[in-house]
């Protein structure tokens, strides 16, 4: 664990223009700093940094945070990987807290696994470019395959010499332990001998989603039955192979840019991709995709498209795997590539923009692609038809959307010329199978889908709206000042008797004064973002004395992140559109900030006064509603209104 005081002195140092510009151009705009969206492809910025509130916003994808929410986004660090960042970048030294013993041999044990394979990287590469035997097999074999002097650089590509025990001699020689050399595998060690694994071999490292090194593919060069083509790091405490996709680390910003993630099955079918230009390409290594690789891909995108070699052979048993992928709810799509084919080849034999054509007319929805495989397959033979059926509604049933089930039912029908009718009842038989076998989790999970879909709230942009915005903002920005209030208070004249509005003045904190102000009139937020975020705003500011924007944006999860960023950008928003030439324009914040509080909730009072009063006319305009009690109500909230309004007036007019 990184300690809590790293991570504070972290959130200090790092500005986030500074995080930011290493990864986005970046141009001064007012106060701001403006750019193209690193997340969407746009030809006008719409991507705001704000040094002063060290917040982010790109209003092209609604994202939005801090410098750490930053690269988790845009380079998918988990939190921990963020702080490390951020502390290698301002040279903040790293202090863990106290771990048990155990803890911290297991993790000096993963260290140190990772150091030498960082170490084997390195060599590996050394021998590939820098020996005369590394060039002529390796360099000459990886360059016949087309790949050029970058790509090879790119994918830290190399070679491990024809020798028994090269590379394990010039490990221990560098002070590397034997140890560490066993465990990750690149030793293999039998009585007192020692043998190089990867004699002979050129060298696909294989990196984590940060670029660290877990393993490597060693592909064999020369043609010998016994041998087997790829050799690969045995399991180790870095190195999961059920947790690993290949060409991640250079595919992910691709694969969420481009909000799709093409699978394939080898390292050279994701190099060669990569060298055409298609970067959104990962590897399952030759092995069935485990649910833990659709999650990684799942993190980044919803969409996936599988791409299949020209032999047919392969396709039916492969694409039984595939409805794990469905199970996650993500949207499946094929390719398949001419016979003979895979696509290495076919990326080496084509331009960019023949793969690209070839890929977006040939990639056909997954289901659909498998009902009429399966029609193909079953061939008149009424038996296997029926087997058919199962199969494809099988598929469907682990759709997570209903939705997207009915219409894959009427897609199906069509394709297999069977009616929906036995479809659906076939669909209905699987459910109720599965749910008598499954726990309840999968019953409450398909709730809890269902509850989130129709309470999906629909925002207005209305007045309400805005001013409750409006409220947060303050909160935010100025929620721990003191501030001097004036309030006007209902006062009887001694000589005449009138009543008159008297400012008295009193001093309190920005944040109390709203609290208590809405409290008042019992008066709750309509959004429920904004619900939330007022009350854990108005916690903190209890809470702590010295409330600063960044640490509370950091401890908010992306979605309320996101939520405080928009609303704090709100005026840039209006800036970066030109909004003023239209008919928003933001008031120029020339008053005070007690003004400016008050006005925004006596604002918000008026508004609720104005709505309770008309959902009080609508009910007497019933027939046989006794309308008296109602008439009174109206009243006392009519006479509250001109109170309200007038104190409006003079907040504004004075
Ligand atoms: N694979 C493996 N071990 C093997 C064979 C294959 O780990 N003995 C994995 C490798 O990750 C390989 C992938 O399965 O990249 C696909 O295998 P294959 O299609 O046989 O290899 P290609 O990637 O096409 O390699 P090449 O083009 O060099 O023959
Ligand atoms: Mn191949």
């Amino acid at each position: 664990m990184i300690s809590k005081s790293t991570i504070e002195q972290v959130f200090e140092t790092a500005r986030v223009e500074e995080v930011i510009g290493d990864f986005v151009n970046l141009k001064k705009s007012g106060s701001n700093f403006k750019g193209l969206s690193p997340f969407s492809d746009e030809r006008s910025p719409s991507f705001m940094v704000s040094p002063v509130k060290q917040i982010w916003k790109d209003f092209s994808s609604g994202k939005g945070g801090n410098a750490v929410t930053f690269l988790m986004e845009h380079e998918h660090f988990t939190y921990p990987e963020a702080i490390k960042y951020l502390a290698r970048k301002y040279n903040i030294e790293i202090e863990e807290t106290e771990q048990t013993n155990e803890q911290k041999e297991e993790a000096n044990e993963r260290e140190s696994l990772y150091l030498v394979n960082e170490f084997a990287n390195e060599y590996f590469q050394r021998i590939l470019h820098k020996t005369d035997q590394g060039k002529a097999i390796g360099l000459s074999y990886f360059k016949e395959r087309g790949f050029t002097n970058d790509t090879i650089k790119e994918f830290n590509l190399g070679y491990s010499l024809d020798e028994w025990q090269a590379f394990t001699d010039e490990a221990l020689k560098k002070g590397y332990l034997l140890d560490y050399l066993e465990k990750t595998g690149l030793t293999i060690v039998k009585e007192d001998k020692q043998f190089d694994r990867f004699k002979g071999r050129v060298m696909f490292p294989i990196h984590s989603m940060s670029g660290r090194i877990l393993g490597f593919g060693g592909r064999i060069l020369k043609v010998d039955k016994k041998a087997a083509k790829y050799v690969n790091s045995p399991e180790s405490e870095v190195y999961h192979k059920s947790k690993i996709l290949y060409g991640l680390f250079h595919a992910k910003q691709a694969i969420a840019k481009e909000d799709n993630c093409y699978l394939v099955e080898g390292y050279t079918d994701v190099i060669q991709f990569h060298q055409t230009g298609i970067k959104n390409v990962v590897a399952s290594s030759g092995t069935a995709l485990t649910p833990e690789q659709i999650r990684l891909i799942n993190r980044l995108t919803k969409n996936i498209t599988v791409l299949f070699d020209g032999d047919a052979a392969g396709i039916r048993a492969s694409i039984r795997g595939i409805d794990l992928i469905l199970e996650q709810g993500m949207n499946v799509k094929v390719v398949m590539f001419p016979s003979g084919e895979d696509p290495d080849s076919f990326a080496r034999q084509n331009t960019l923009s023949e793969l690209s054509s070839y890929l977006e007319e040939n990639s056909k929805d997954f289901i659909q692609f498998k009902a009429a495989l399966l029609v193909e397959d079953a061939n008149n033979d009424p038996i296997k038809k029926a087997e058919t059926i199962r199969e494809i509604v099988n598929s469907i049933s682990k759709i997570p959307d209903p939705i997207k089930r009915e219409i894959y039912i009427q897609e199906c029908s069509r394709i297999m010329d069977i009616s929906e009718e036995v479809l659906f009842s076939t669909l209905a038989q699987i459910n109720k199978k599965e749910q008598q076998e499954s726990n309840k989790n999968y019953k409450s999970e398909q709730k809890a889908f269902n509850v989130i879909k129709h309470e999906q709230p629909t925002r207005k942009v209305d007045y309400q709206y805005e001013l409750e915005r409006k409220i947060i903002e303050i909160l935010l920005l100025y929620g721990n000042e003191t501030e001097n209030f004036e309030d006007l208070v209902l006062k009887e004249d001694e000589t005449t008797g009138d009543l008159n509005l008297e400012p008295v003045i009193h001093q309190a904190k920005v944040f109390e004064k709203i609290y208590l102000d809405l409290q008042e009139d019992e008066m709750q937020f309509s959004d429920t973002n904004f619900k939330t975020l007022y009350y854990s705003i108005i916690d903190t500011l209890h809470q702590a004395d010295n409330f600063q924007l960044k640490d509370f944006i950091g401890k908010l999860n992306q979605d309320m992140a996101n939520e405080v960023t928009t609303i704090l950008m709100n005026d840039e928003r209006y800036r970066l559109h030109d909004w003023q030439r239209n008919h928003i324009i933001p008031k120029e914040k020339k008053e005070t900030i007690s003004q400016l509080v008050t006005q925004t909730i006596l604002s918000l009072r008026c508004f609720l006064i104005d709505q309770k009063v008309s959902e009080y006319q609508n009910e007497t305009s019933q027939p046989e509603v006794n309308t008296l009690p109602i008439m009174e109500d109206i009243r006392d909230y009519l006479k509250l209104k001109t109170l309200l309004s007038k104190k409006l007036g003079k907040v504004v007019g004075g």
